[in-house]
């Protein structure tokens, strides 16, 4: 939700400000703007739309040279996306320039505040205020680290604020509550992004600040306060991947990338999990095996794409280690008033690590008494680092909005937890778990091995260029997997997609069932109970009303062919481990059927990747 960076060094601010907020766009397209400090003055430009708009700008219009700069890509919260609304926002003497993500709860209060005192605000965003007030404290006299550290005392809400001052070229100051932001480390030069991909082309050595902190970069050095002005530290890492990983790599989309790097990503997710003693391990899990021990209950959070990778993991945790799983949305968790306590497992999900929602709901579960254990992918970021202990997927930098191999590891994330925890309370035999694992690290193979047959999937997508409705169905753990495929046709082909427990549709959902319309299905494994006959039973019910089935079936399931009006064959996997390989067709079927119909694939309207608002 929104991306910033800030720099200071001896390159060109504009060329590496720009480069910066290309690798954040993901983060929100809806307008981007820069500022630079220059020779004593302020140059900034801002341009609704896409960061290509405000290129064309700076070609036509060039800024000065300058060595100090800040710039932003916007999610819009308050005010339309046009140019107005575009950050950086300046003060009335247009001395301070500044750019932000989150939300300033209490901006109407200032904003009239300010306006009694004959202040002109432009815009109609939240942001608008803290530049005037800003600009209020350095024109007292006081330098912008103390300026923001007194700024940031007013301010309620979550953000993140990167600040310059035309008069101190010397300094780029930003501050952090509730909102994401890192530090680069150089050598001369020093860097602020919302995450690492901002400077990864130029270090990677970052600093994780923590809640309510000031930092102040200057060429020489990195300084961290806190909002009362006393000295503060942040914690320094080395960031695993290079930029390679957030390039397309000669795809035409992240997305598409992502898709094919989902084998390497299941197996780096997979890797060193096992001890020299054979048992399974979890470096990173933070809680003793005494506290795991003592779970009477998990309840599993998560938004989007991720809370579909929590139901699944429901049917693992509870079929292997006899423990009862709720699966909430992070949206709705503290508003129920849900029944907590220091023997509750909360587990988190988030591929990012700052979506507002699961944060505060994190809060909540801590205040209440309860471990959570996060799920991310993110290094360095805010879920993990409040959670009481974190399992870290190995994804790579997932940039495509749409959530991929973000999902895959979280599942295996998930089938790690569930093993590790049977392994614990001894509910699952050491063989048992093992041959799971076994199972599991066959799983990349499996997922190569379909998307070899990508173009039979892409294929049978371009077909689809006009179709205005898709219903996806599932039963046991495939039905989340038909949640994810229609999300994934939603969000990036803007086309009515829901998916359904198969089992529902006779109780409502079946009127939507006409002539021609395509039913994805996602066909449980033979041999489970009677899984795979009730799902056929589904599908007869949607093609006897004239529905069109794309039926998603094992290999060697012949009993499946006179219900299918197309196939796609999926290697044979046991039935908790399917969606692992059931979502890869339509992940594929989703980008290239938006691709065909002239979307932006990496970029949705009206999305963003990591949602920091609630
Ligand atoms: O970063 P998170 O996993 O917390 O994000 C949760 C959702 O916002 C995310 O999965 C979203 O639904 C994706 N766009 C789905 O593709």
């Amino acid at each position: 939700m929104c991306g910033i960076v800030g720099y200071v060094g001896d390159k060109q601010a504009q060329d590496v400000v720009i480069n910066g907020l290309r690798r954040l766009e993901y983060r929100g397209y809806d307008s981007a703007g820069i500022a630079l400090v220059a020779e004593g003055r302020l140059e900034h430009d801002k341009r609704a739309g896409r960061l290509a708009n405000l290129e064309k700008a700076i070609a036509q219009h060039p800024l000065p040279q300058a060595t100090t700069g800040i710039g932003h890509t916007r999610w819009a919260t308050h005010g339309a996306p046009n140019d107005l609304n575009a950050h950086p926002h300046l003060g009335s003497s247009q001395r301070v320039a500044l750019v932000h993500n989150g939300i300033i709860e209490n901006f109407a209060g200032i904003r009239d505040e300010l306006e009694r005192a004959h202040h002109v605000l432009a815009s109609e965003t939240d942001t608008e205020v803290a530049a005037h007030l800003l600009e209020l404290q350095v024109e007292s006299g006081v330098d912008l680290t103390t300026a923001m550290q007194r700024v940031c005392q007013r301010l309620q809400g979550a953000f993140t604020l990167v600040a310059v001052d035309a008069q101190d070229p010397s300094r780029v100051v930003a501050a952090r509550r509730n909102s994401p932001l890192v530090v680069g480390l150089g050598e001369g030069e020093n860097f602020l992004g919302s995450d690492v991909a901002a400077f990864i082309e130029h270090t990677r050595e970052a600093l994780e600040l923590g809640q309510d902190q000031v930092v102040t970069i200057t060429r020489e050095g990195v300084e961290v306060t806190t909002f009362d002005g006393a000295p503060a530290e942040g914690t320094r890492y080395h960031v695993d991947w290079d930029l390679s990983a957030a390039e397309k790599d000669g795809h035409d989309w992240f997305m598409r990338k992502e898709i094919f790097e989902q084998p390497r990503a299941v197996a780096d997710s997979l890797l060193g999990r096992h001890a020299r003693n054979g048992l399974l391990q979890l470096d990173e899990m933070r809680l003793s095996d005494q506290e795991l021990r003592d779970i009477d209950k998990i309840i599993i959070i998560a938004c989007g794409t991720s809370f579909y990778a929590g139901m699944v993991a429901k049917y693992a945790i509870e079929h292997w280690t006899r423990v009862p799983v709720e699966v909430e949305l992070a949206s709705e968790f503290r508003y129920r008033d849900p029944i907590l306590d220091y023997s509750t497992l909360v587990v988190a999900i988030s591929q990012s690590g700052e979506t507002a929602d699961t944060l505060q709901a994190i809060r909540h579960a801590r205040l209440q008494r309860s471990k959570v254990l996060a799920i991310c992918n993110t290094n360095g970021s805010t879920i993990p680092r409040e959670s009481d202990a974190v399992i870290y997927t190995h994804a790579g930098p997932e940039i495509g909005v749409a959530s991929t191999k973000g999902f895959l590891t979280q599942l295996v994330a998930c089938y790690l937890l569930a093993l590790y925890l049977a392994q614990v309370k001894g509910t699952r035999y050491g063989d048992e778990i093992s041959e799971i694992m076994h199972q599991l690290e066959a799983v990349p193979d499996q997922i190569a091995s379909v998307l070899s047959r990508s173009d039979e999937v892409y294929e049978l997508a371009r077909s689809h260029v006009g179709t205005r409705s898709v219903l996806f169905l599932g039963r046991h753990a495939g039905y989340p997997v038909a949640l994810e495929g229609a999300l994934k046709l939603k969000e990036l082909a803007y086309i009515h997609a829901e998916g359904f427990a198969a089992g529902e549709l006779k109780h409502g959902p079946i009127a939507l069932v006409e002539e021609g319309l395509p039913v994805l299905c996602v066909v449980p494994p033979r041999g489970r109970d009677q899984l795979h006959e009730k799902m056929i039973s589904g599908i007869q019910e949607v093609r006897a009303r004239g529905a069109r089935t794309i039926c998603l079936a094992e290999e060697g399931d012949t009993s499946i062919e006179p219900y299918a009006d197309h196939l796609i064959r999926l290697p044979k996997v046991p039935v908790l481990l399917q969606p692992l390989v059931a979502v890869v067709p339509l992940q594929l079927f989703a980008c290239e059927l938006a691709t065909a119909m002239g979307h932006d694939v990496d970029q949705p309207r009206n999305l963003a990747k990591s949602v920091t608002v609630e």
